[in-house]
């Protein structure tokens, strides 16, 4: 089956501070967006790419990132939307050839390990559904409204999500246009699978694999890419 991956990129990153949005920020010379795509375009798991960016940046992106680059994977850039939800939809929408199965990687996750890609591919040829993630390290509490601990939840069970996700082509399709009718949100695409009663497999990540929000997560994964270990 042929693999088609989505790559979300519209997001403001407010979080980050900066004047330029953390996708197209510099790390280790190329933006960040430009080594998610690098990796993705030196799978042999992956046979075309999906971008998303913000409304009227399609054409930067085009010419200082996938043109700069030279990469040859990337099909089409759309506009994406409001929430990340929405773009993830308009980049599946945008999917042309009889791809089997979507994977969807953030555009700020460049530390992309490809067993981890592989093995989440394979699981959702299986199961229909995968994601990513790695069990919590820190015990995670649940917060009441005035500040103080609502629940201590049990950190045995707890695993954070990360991306690459992957779905099979109707699975993913039915669990997006359903959430969109029945107006459900989910900061990931494994939730909205979820939200179909379909279920979805855990594959084990890496904890190099981290989503860049905020300044020092640039410190961690500029040293992860020099290290060559994705
Ligand atoms: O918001 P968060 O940091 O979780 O974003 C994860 C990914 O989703 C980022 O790559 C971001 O650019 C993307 N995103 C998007 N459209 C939005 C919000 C976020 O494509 N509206």
């Amino acid at each position: 089956v042929k693999v088609a991956a989505v790559v979300p990129a519209a997001g403001s990153g407010v979080r980050m501070g900066t004047d330029t949005k953390k996708q197209y920020l510099d790390l280790n010379g190329i933006p960040v967006l430009g080594h998610v795509l690098k990796s993705l375009e030196a799978s042999p798991v992956i046979n075309g790419v999906v971008l998303t960016v913000n409304p009227g940046e399609e054409e930067y992106c085009r010419k200082a990132v996938v043109d700069a680059l030279g990469l040859s994977k990337v099909t089409a850039i759309v506009p994406g939307g409001k929430e990340r939800q929405d773009s993830v939809y308009n980049g599946l929408l945008a999917l042309s050839g009889d791809y089997g199965i979507v994977v969807v990687n953030d555009g700020v996750r460049p530390v992309i390990d490809h067993a981890v890609l592989r093995a989440v591919v394979q699981a959702a040829a299986a199961h229909g559904a995968a994601t990513s993630a790695v069990p919590a390290k820190d015990t995670v509490k649940m917060a009441g409204e005035d500040g103080f601990v609502a629940r201590t939840l049990p950190r045995e069970s707890l695993w954070l999500t990360q991306t690459p996700q992957a779905f099979r082509y109707e699975i993913i399709m039915e669990a997006h246009r359903r959430a969109r009718l029945e107006k459900f949100f989910a900061t990931d695409d494994a939730g909205l699978v979820e939200f179909t009663g379909q279920p979805v497999k855990l594959v084990p990540g890496s904890y190099k694999n981290i989503k860049i929000t905020t300044p020092e997560d640039l410190v961690m994964v500029s040293i992860f890419l020099q290290e060559g270990t994705g």
